[in-house]
């Protein structure tokens, strides 16, 4: 057991608060008081959430589903941090124990003009499932089951499309990105897709539409600064990265090509 568990800590949270959309927004001041550091960050919120509610007061809003790590949906800016200070984690599974008592934690959400805050933490990540609406997916016949199980691939091969695969879409990667690119998670869904013989078929086509979408949607582009892959809670590898460059300069010199 480390240090900091089962223990009850005090903390000042720094809260971004934003009614909505259009309207200013500003950091807010809250005590959370007797946090058990066997709590998630988001279980950290609901204590604080329910004081504000008995005080009659507007609860913190912030994005969240299976507290899992596996669905994608919460995320925040903790300390300058996407996810928090924790490597390979969650919001929701980042837990207090990695925090002392009388820290000063400020919480705020993504920023990126591609990600519209929608109230207070909660961002609109829709431009997300417009990238992958462009392309991000498989529309030739690939039969079914058994015809895939038929179909031989070397170990290294489907394990670097497994882990490809493991992007939750969550947006820490834009979050941090100095010029909030998309371009980890583009690279993410291209190569889990590329790297399989059904996937590689509509691969040069793909690679076009999503990287014009992401541009079109306000995401800006990759300059190399790393940030995504330290931040990113699946490890996704920023050779996915050089992947997709790859596939997109190729699919663009033979399209100019065939012009
Ligand atoms: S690449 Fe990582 S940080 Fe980006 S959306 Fe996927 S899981 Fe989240
Ligand atoms: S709530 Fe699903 S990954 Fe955090």
């Amino acid at each position: 057991m480390s240090a900091n568990e089962n223990k009850l800590i005090n903390l000042t949270l720094k809260v971004w608060r934003q009614k909505g959309p259009d309207l200013k927004g500003a950091l807010e001041t809250y005590e959370a008081r007797n946090i058990s550091t066997d709590m998630s960050f988001l279980e950290m919120f609901d204590v604080v959430n329910e004081g504000l509610i008995l005080e009659g007061k507007d609860p913190i809003s912030f994005d969240h589903d299976c507290r899992e790590g596996i669905c994608g949906a919460c995320g925040a800016v903790v300390n300058g941090r996407a996810h928090g200070p924790e490597e390979g984690t969650t919001l929701c599974q980042l837990h207090m124990r990695h925090f002392n008592d009388g820290d000063v934690v400020v919480v705020e959400p993504w920023r990126s003009k591609a990600f519209k805050i929608i109230k207070d933490l909660v961002v609109d990540r829709s431009a997300l499932d417009k990238i992958i609406q462009s392309g991000g997916y498989i529309s030739v016949n690939t039969g079914g089951a058994p015809d895939a199980n038929a179909i031989p691939i070397a170990q290294e091969v489907s394990d670097l499309a497994m882990d490809a695969a493991s992007c939750i879409g969550c947006g820490a990667c834009v979050a941090s990105c100095p010029n909030a690119s998309a371009m980890l998670f583009v690279g993410a869904k291209v190569s889990q897709l590329k790297l399989l013989p059904q996937g590689e078929i509509e691969s040069d086509k793909r690679a076009i539409a999503m990287v014009e979408a992401m541009d079109c949607l306000g995401f800006g582009n990759c300059t190399n600064e790393g940030e995504c892959e330290v931040e990113c809670p699946k490890g996704i590898s920023i050779t996915n990265i050089a992947r997709l460059n790859r596939s997109y300069f190729k699919a663009r010199s033979l399209f100019n090509k065939n012009k």
